[in-house]
């Protein structure tokens, strides 16, 4: 599997294993309200009545709108906030840089939606083929991001660019992944911007 990130791009300013740094529940949204509306509308908009959804890297808000889901699975490094996550019906603790592994069937998702935490994998060749595997033939997957992130916990190779960059490297993941990127969505330059990248897996 081809890896996309060299040793020294993935290297990450604070090298304390993901498990400890989000030990502690963290209760709050990680952009703006503006940002988060953009995003709900967003899945809105590739999202159907009776889908099954995965929210990979999730937190206490998957930030979907309100549809009658079949499934939503929320994955995240911190069992209380997944556990106050309204959205979910199922979820599960994986460190993605340790594991990179779904425990999930393949072709078992409508839509993959991994929001404002790409910047933390270190292995995402993996992770996104893993993503494309877990997709129906029709699947979508949505990869969002603003300027925002822990630095310190960040790859090297987002921290050293711009959002221009940063569009480059999610594409660059997708492809390792199998997944084709549809379209790119960019929003809000002046506050938190808001990007989008909507995928589906190659057949
Ligand atoms: C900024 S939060 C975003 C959470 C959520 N998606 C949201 O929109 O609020 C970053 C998330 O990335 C996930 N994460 C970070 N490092 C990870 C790792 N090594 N393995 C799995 N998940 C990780 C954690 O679940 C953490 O909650």
């Amino acid at each position: 599997m081809k890896q996309v990130l060299s040793d020294p791009e993935r290297s990450k300013i604070n090298t304390v294993n993901d498990e400890a740094f989000y030990d502690s529940p963290r209760f709050v949204t990680h952009a703006d309200d503006g940002f988060i509306d953009r995003l709900t509308d967003t899945y809105g908009s590739v999202l159907s009545t009776g889908d099954s959804v995965f929210d990979a890297m999730s937190s206490w808000v998957s930030h979907l709108p309100e549809k009658n889901y079949e499934r939503v699975v929320a994955h995240g490094l911190n069992e209380a906030e997944l556990t106050e996550n309204e959205d979910a019906d199922e979820s599960f603790c994986q460190n993605l840089n340790e594991d990179r592994s779904l425990p999930l069937k393949d072709g078992s998702f409508d839509a993959v939606l991994c929001a404002l935490s790409v910047q933390y994998l270190q292995y995402p060749g993996s992770v996104f083929s893993e993503f494309g595997r877990v997709l129906e033939d029709d699947g979508v997957l949505v990869v969002s991001f603003t300027n925002r992130m822990f630095p310190r916990k960040a790859v090297r190779a987002w921290r050293e660019t711009d959002m221009a960059g940063r569009k480059d490297i999610v594409r660059s993941y997708c492809c390792a992944g199998g997944i084709e990127v549809e379209r790119v969505i960019e929003d809000r330059p002046e506050t938190d911007p808001f990007v989008a990248v909507i995928a589906h897996p190659k057949i």
